[in-house]
Formats: C-alpha cells, structure tokens, sequence
C-alpha cells in the first residue's frame, strides 16, 4: 500500500493506474477509522481494481466552536485499517498542501446544504463541498463511496457532483451499527460510560419513529414528535433538530408519499450526534 503527502505523488500514482486502464474507488475520510468507514473501502474494493483513500481533518467545515482542534487522530491505526481492508493508496496531505497561502476558491451547494445540519453548523457544507471537489480533481476517481449515516451530506456531493459535470459516479453505502444500535461515529470517541449509554437514545428515537411509519402513520408531524418525545426521555439529551426531509433534496415533508429521511442530531453532553433512516414505500 503507498502512503502519499502531496498532490503530485497521488496524482502520478493515479495517472499510472489510468495508463494501465484500472477503475478507481475512493473513499474520502477525517481518518480515526472504524468498521463504518472499513465497509465503504471494501465496497469501494470490491467494485474497483484500485482503491483511495484520504485521510484529512478538513478545518474548514468545522465551525469556530466546534471540535476541530480535539478531533481524535490515529494515522497508524487508519493505515492498518486502509491497509487490512484492500486499500491501494492513502493520501495523507497537511493543510498547506490543500490550503496554501492565499487559498480563496470555496464550492458552495446551495438546495439541500439548507436546513439540517446546514442550519446548525454555518458553513459546514461549504468546507465539506470545497475539500471533496479538490479531491475529486486530484484522485478523478470512477467512483466515490459515502456513509448514509451522513444522509445530508450524501445529497449535497450527489448534487454537487451533477451540477459541476464530475465524471464520477457517487455510491451511498448503508449505516454500520454498535450491536446495541449506536451508529459507529469517530465521536463516539468523545462519551464516557454513562454517555455511550445515554447515547443510545438516537437510534431508539429513531426506531420509534420507523415503526410507526411501519404501522400506518404518514403525517410527518406526528412522527418526529414521536421521535422527539422518545430522545428527551433521556436526561442527558439535548436536541439539536429532528427532521423529517425528502432524501434527495432534504426538502421539509408533511405527509409521506413515497419516501422519507428522517434525521436526528443529538447533544449527549457536550458531544453531537447524529442517526438517521431512510424509508421507502416497498
Ligand atoms: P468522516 O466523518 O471521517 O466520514 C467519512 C465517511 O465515512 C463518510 O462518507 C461517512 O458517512 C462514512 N461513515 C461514517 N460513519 C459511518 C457509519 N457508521 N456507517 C457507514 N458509513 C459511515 O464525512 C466526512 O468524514 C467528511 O465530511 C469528508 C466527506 C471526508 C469531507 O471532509
């Protein structure tokens, strides 16, 4: 497996790849990897001859408040996981190397970064979206893998994608789960016993709301406040938003036709989570 730190050592890495008329995955992370980004790389193998995978704590999707500087970083770890689950290349690049002196171009989606967690984190989307489309420039992947477990996020590089012609065709892969259902998270880092358990409020508030749904009940309105009631039974909860969006355009919904994203984020203490499903009409 190659480590690489500069765009020019991936790009001729790549292009080599390219000459020899392999397919490319990759596979975009903050690194601190867990069985959830594991999944997406072996996907990301099992349909491409070569795989990428970046490993970079991007500090402009982050807002000032926000955990940036405590994110947790492992990179020998992330290069065992890489490594054991059929990565070909990590691109570990340093801030400077995506954002040199005088960086001033930003990729903002507008449509589905509103609302969510665009409303909560200010910018966020804007960071996300510029980092990804450097990446795409730099890998030109066939292929991108992304984690329903970040369901807004997922719409917006699906968007981004179309509307800036990336010739790259973008795969969402299902939500590893905790046995206990806590989605696996590299901020799941953050709780302290009590909190892991608290945690587990998300997927429990979220199961109400699928089985209701599973049971009959359409009106959106009577789902979240299900779902809400079911969180803020737990003490150590604080509710940033519980939505229920179209998945696509992560517009608000009244009553279900044929689909539905319904999104949690969760404060337990001090730490942000966020769980979701997606339902369809079978
Ligand atoms: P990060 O949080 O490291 O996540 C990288 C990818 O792993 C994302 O596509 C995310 O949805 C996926 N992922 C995380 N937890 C998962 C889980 N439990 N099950 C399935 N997939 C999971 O998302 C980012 O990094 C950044 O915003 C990034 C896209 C890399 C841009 O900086």
């Amino acid at each position: 497996m190659n480590i690489a730190k500069t765009i020019k050592e991936t790009r001729q890495i790549v292009q080599q790849w390219k000459n020899e008329n392999l397919t490319i995955g990759f596979v975009p992370t903050m690194g601190y990897l867990h069985e959830g980004h594991a999944s997406l790389i072996r996907r990301a193998a099992e349909e491409n001859d070569r795989v990428v995978v970046s490993v970079f704590v991007n500090p402009i999707q982050f807002g000032p408040s926000e955990d940036l500087d405590k994110y947790p970083r492992d990179i020998e770890m992330d290069k065992r996981i890489c490594e054991a689950n059929g990565a070909h290349l990590i691109f570990v690049p340093g801030v400077d190397e995506l954002y040199p002196f005088g960086f001033s171009t930003y990729v903002d989606v507008e449509g589905p970064s509103k609302g969510l967690c665009g409303g909560s984190r200010p910018g966020h989307f804007r960071g996300v979206c510029t980092v990804v489309a450097k990446l795409f420039h730099i890998v030109q992947p066939d292929s991108a893998f992304f984690g329903m477990k970040d369901a807004q996020q997922l719409a917006v590089i699906r968007r981004m994608t179309e509307d800036l012609c990336f010739p790259v065709r973008i795969v969402g892969c299902p939500i590893v789960r905790e046995s206990d259902g806590l989605a696996l998270s590299s901020r799941n880092n953050y709780l302290n016993d009590v909190e892991r358990k608290a945690a587990l409020c998300l997927s429990q508030g979220l199961d109400e709301g699928l089985r209701l749904i599973e049971n009959g009940e359409r009106n959106t309105h009577v789902i979240k406040s299900a779902v809400r009631k079911k969180i803020e039974q737990e003490p150590l909860a604080r509710v940033d938003y519980v939505e229920a969006v179209d998945p696509n355009t992560i517009q608000g919904i009244d009553y279900i036709k044929e689909s539905i994203l319904c999104a949690v984020a969760v404060f337990i203490g001090n730490t942000r989570l966020i769980d979701n499903f997606i339902w369809e009409e079978a």
